[in-house]
């Protein structure tokens, strides 16, 4: 990095600049939902992460400010559901375009026998039990012990944010 990147970067404040590095981390969309017994929640995500096999176990990271933050550390269960790159509407929507149901306007939704909504057509759905949970800063991690998948049938063409835009990986090396 050139010296007066060097020196522009230094004026921002580390949060700044961690926020600047991590639009260089390529991460797969997920939209997360959940049901609270009375409303569908969904929220666009890209902190998504295996945490353990033995037992099938998935975090998420959302921030404490999201609608579903509640919900979900109240304990309802939830879905991770990883976007096609067909999908980029949906994640659009999911990630603050629209509002409340609103967001369940585009894709097809179903639910799994305990409520919660689940996208058909997407590369993987899986439904979590919550476990447990850490609150951080402004952020918290949150643990599911997954109980249910779905897999898409179709080529897998995941839907990428990368740089502040939407990509899907069209070559293997
Ligand atoms: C590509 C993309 C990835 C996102 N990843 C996350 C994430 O990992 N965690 C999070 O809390 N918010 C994330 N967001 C922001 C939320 O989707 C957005 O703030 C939210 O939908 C606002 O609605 P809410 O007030 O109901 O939470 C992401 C948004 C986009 C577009």
């Amino acid at each position: 990095m050139g010296d007066v990147r060097m020196a522009t970067l230094a004026a921002r404040s580390l949060s700044e600049q961690m926020a600047i590095g991590l639009r260089r981390l390529g991460k797969p969309v997920a939209v997360i939902t959940c049901w609270d017994g009375e409303r569908r929640w969904a929220k666009t995500a890209t902190a998504v992460t295996e945490l353990s096999l033995d037992p099938p176990a998935l975090l998420i990271c959302i921030d404490r400010q999201a609608g579903l933050y509640r919900p979900i550390t109240g304990g309802a269960n939830f879905c991770v559901n990883i976007l096609h790159a067909d999908q980029l509407a949906i994640s659009e929507q999911c990630g603050g375009a629209a509002r409340g149901e609103g967001r369940f306007r585009e894709g097809r939704w179903d639910s799994a026998a305990c409520g919660t909504p689940y996208l058909r057509g997407c590369e993987a759905s899986f439904v979590c039990e919550y476990q447990t949970h850490m609150d951080h800063g402004n952020g918290a991690i949150i643990i599911g012990a997954v109980t249910e998948v779905q897999i898409g049938t179709g080529e897998v063409d995941p839907l990428i944010y990368v740089d502040g835009h939407y990509a899907h990986p069209a070559t293997d090396f």
